[in-house]
């Protein structure tokens, strides 16, 4: 294996201009031209000017505007009522979860996450023999293990602020009160989150350039909505496919816990957004703005399938003895990421037709994309944290002898 320090400047160079390349794919892979425009300085901040990984803080300025109301109404009973959830399910990290649980993050006996999610084994084919079960392979589900847990912190820490922002500025008194508890609940996930990864895995990588993008494209827009999809339908219903995967596969206690808990804010999180977009998308919006609305929400929905796809765990450890196409390949056909695609679009699609973003007119879209298979699941308002987590527990272990080579599509 070639050590990221000792690469050649020739190599150096070669992996800089993948990089390039790989943020120029941006333009090729948006097809909508208006959805195009509005991600590009995002993209330059996040690819090119790599503002997430440049070890100070980053500074991203919003312009929207706070809604105040004085007359204190009840408007809307269905947020009042998880707002009063969310209130009965508060928990302290620091009780709820037992971190004197000793984790060791290679030991063969209680994974991480299990060998098919990687299948270490396929990349003979590309000249590097990491045998199964192997210390390579635990090493190297350690680092996959941390690339996807700090890309949720980072996540997470988006939430936070999208929370807190979306609390000033949605017009439902109710909605505000909801808000206030998930800006606690963000909170508590970003100390979680990085408890975890840098008491137990001691391993915490940078920010992705992709979720850099989507997170600052959220923070700059003023429109309290493109915040709310973005982020309550978008990014939560990701993570939530995501966090349903992990919680299902990984065989470490404690962090089989936490994310227990926070399936079941996140389930909350999902709930207030859809009730609130659907509300807003169906009466206070023309036409053309919903259509906006449409082609984002799926263009997005695409580049988040396609482009995560652990860069920094290749710059780290693979960068010079493959190339990032190779690498690309084998992130896309790991049997863990097709099965991270299918649990994030159960839990994305049926809520982006709830809300009114997959109509007939978007539906061939889908249909294209081979998503539409999706949208007759249960959306974010006929599921509670609690039934999710019993689905999950209810379905079979996915991937379990399945290190085939799929075709990604
Ligand atoms: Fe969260
Ligand atoms: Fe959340």
């Amino acid at each position: 294996m070639t050590d990221s320090m000792n690469l050649s400047t020739t190599e150096r160079l070669r992996g800089q201009v993948d990089a390039y390349k790989e943020a120029a794919s941006i333009l090729t892979e948006v097809r909508n031209p208006a959805v195009l425009l509005s991600l590009l300085p995002s993209a330059a901040r996040g690819f090119l000017v790599k503002r997430g990984k440049q070890g100070v803080p980053t500074l991203m300025r919003s312009g929207h505007e706070a809604y105040f109301d004085w007359t204190y109404t009840e408007d809307m009973p269905q947020m009042r009522d998880l707002y009063r959830r969310a209130k009965q399910n508060q928990w302290d990290a620091e009780v709820a979860l037992d971190w004197s649980t000793d984790v060791d993050p290679e030991n063969p006996e209680v994974p991480l996450l299990p060998y098919e999610f990687f299948a270490s084994e396929r990349m003979r084919d590309v000249g590097i023999d990491i045998r199964r079960g192997s210390r390579e392979d635990l090493r190297l589900r350690h680092d996959i293990s941390s690339w996807m847990l700090s890309q949720f912190l980072h996540g997470e820490q988006g939430a936070l602020h999208a929370a807190a922002q979306v609390t000033e500025c949605v017009q439902w008194m109710d909605g505000k009160f909801y808000g206030a508890t998930q800006v606690m609940d963000e909170a508590r996930h970003v100390e979680v989150f990085h408890g975890y990864l840098t008491k137990k895995l001691n391993k915490l990588y940078d920010i992705n350039d992709n979720l850099f993008t989507i997170i600052d494209a959220l923070m700059h827009d003023d429109r309290w909505d493109m915040k709310f999809l973005g982020m309550q339908i978008m990014i939560e219903g990701l993570a939530l496919g995501a966090f349903g995967l992990f919680y299902k596969v990984t065989q470490e206690p404690l962090l089989k816990e936490l994310l227990k808990y926070v399936i079941q804010d996140e389930a909350r999180h999902v709930h207030y957004g859809v009730i609130a977009l659907r509300e807003h998308y169906k009466i206070a919006l023309s036409s053309k703005e919903l259509e906006e609305r449409q082609d984002w929400a799926f263009e997005v929905a695409l580049l988040m399938r396609n482009r995560f796809m652990a860069h920094e765990v290749y710059e780290e450890r693979f960068q010079g003895a493959l190339s990032r196409k190779q690498w690309n390949e084998l992130v896309l056909s790991a049997p863990g990421m097709t099965e991270f695609r299918q649990t994030m679009f159960e839990r994305l699609v049926p809520n982006l037709r709830f809300i009114g973003l997959l109509d007939r007119r978007m539906e061939h879209h889908y249909a294209q994309a081979g998503l539409l298979k999706y949208a007759g699941g249960k959306d974010a308002s006929q599921l509670t944290g609690d039934e999710m987590l019993a689905d999950l527990d209810a379905r079979p272990m996915p991937m379990v002898g399945d290190t085939t080579v799929t075709a990604f599509h």
